[in-house]
């Protein structure tokens, strides 16, 4: 229907053509498009809604829609069919994986959680259905804080897989968490010294980063949060300049936002453009429009490992009400 063989003076026409003919589909399928920050920006302006995981899950769990499209990578799409086994869920590119999920394999988890015994199992959401099986509660980077802190003190805790957010937690509840040594490429990536060369360049900026950062990194930075979080945080703080120390994709909704405010993405130890999550890179608006037309790439999963893996899930938005 449409071609993608476009001059670059043709982009926003094209975007706008598969925003209609997607809008079109959601009328059809009674869908509603999730997206997470790190999406392309055309994909983000045709979503319904747009958050961080816990916000997206949220949405999950209350959508009345037939059909969700998830603009985000694998974990996420997993999750909102584990929280609705009747309804389509669709991600428009099934190689959308995370390589923090990928660091934690099921097997090598099975046997480090035998290792501790009597360790309650927190885990982040960037984990596949088989970890969050295994574990007690589900956390994202806006509750993780809050979630341990509702622990009994004497309880020992198992914190997976990002090691990064893990030890930002421990620092913050004071609490001794046995962490599995999982991380993010993405926010592995960015340079201590080159966030020092920009920060010498732009004196009055905030530093802002997110907890899956390495340490060297969050030490510089004056607000630690979710994407929703540095999100409001830009907006509400009287700084008229921001180095953000995330995916890069945040920067259109701060941008749209506020856009009198000067946001500086937070730069990468090369020349690459690492600062951008290669599997959240790989749905485009033409996928999500053809993943709806044909409905299918669809996530299935077996109905054990849905029901093992949804009391964890449920647990964590009981938990942050
Ligand atoms: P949040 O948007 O929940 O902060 O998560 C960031 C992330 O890395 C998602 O993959
Ligand atoms: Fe996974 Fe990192 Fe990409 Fe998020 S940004 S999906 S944690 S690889």
């Amino acid at each position: 229907m449409f071609t993608t063989d476009l001059r670059p003076n043709e982009v926003s026409s094209s975007a706008l053509d598969w925003g209609t003919a997607i809008h079109e589909l959601k009328q059809e399928l009674n869908a509603v498009v999730l997206a997470h920050y790190y999406q392309e920006p055309e994909i983000q302006d045709v979503a319904d809604y747009i958050g961080d995981s816990l916000g997206l899950s949220r949405q999950a769990a209350e959508t009345q829609a037939d059909v969700i499209v998830f603009a985000g990578v694998h974990f996420m799409a997993e999750t909102a069919k584990i929280l609705n086994p009747d309804k389509l869920v669709l991600l428009p590119d099934l190689e959308a994986g995370c390589s923090l999920a990928d660091s934690c394999p099921p097997t090598e988890f099975a046997a480090f959680k035998a290792a501790h015994p009597g360790h309650l199992v927190i885990s982040y959401i960037n984990c596949t259905a088989d970890i969050k099986a295994m574990s007690d509660i589900i956390c994202t980077s806006s509750n993780a804080v809050d979630i341990v802190n509702q622990i009994p003190a004497e309880q020992p805790i198992i914190f997976a897989p990002d090691q990064n957010l893990g030890r930002y937690v421990a620092a913050q509840t004071g609490r001794d968490l046995v962490l599995w040594k999982g991380s993010c490429i993405v926010h592995e990536t960015f340079s201590e010294r080159r966030l020092i060369d920009l920060k010498v360049k732009h004196p009055s900026a905030d530093i802002i980063a997110h907890p899956e950062c390495e340490p060297t990194i969050l030490r510089h930075a004056s607000f630690i949060g979710s994407t929703t979080a540095l999100l409001n945080y830009t907006q509400t703080s009287p700084s008229e300049t921001f180095i953000v120390a995330t995916e890069s994709g945040i920067l259109h909704q701060m941008e749209k936002q506020n856009h009198h405010k000067r946001y500086i993405p937070a730069p990468p130890t090369g020349t690459c453009a690492c600062n951008e999550c290669p599997y959240m890179r790989l749905n485009t608006l033409e996928k999500l429009h053809d993943a709806m037309r044909d409905r299918k790439p669809q996530i299935t999963l077996s109905e054990e490992i849905r029901i093992a893996a949804l009391k964890p899930i449920q647990r964590m938005l009981d938990m942050s009400l």
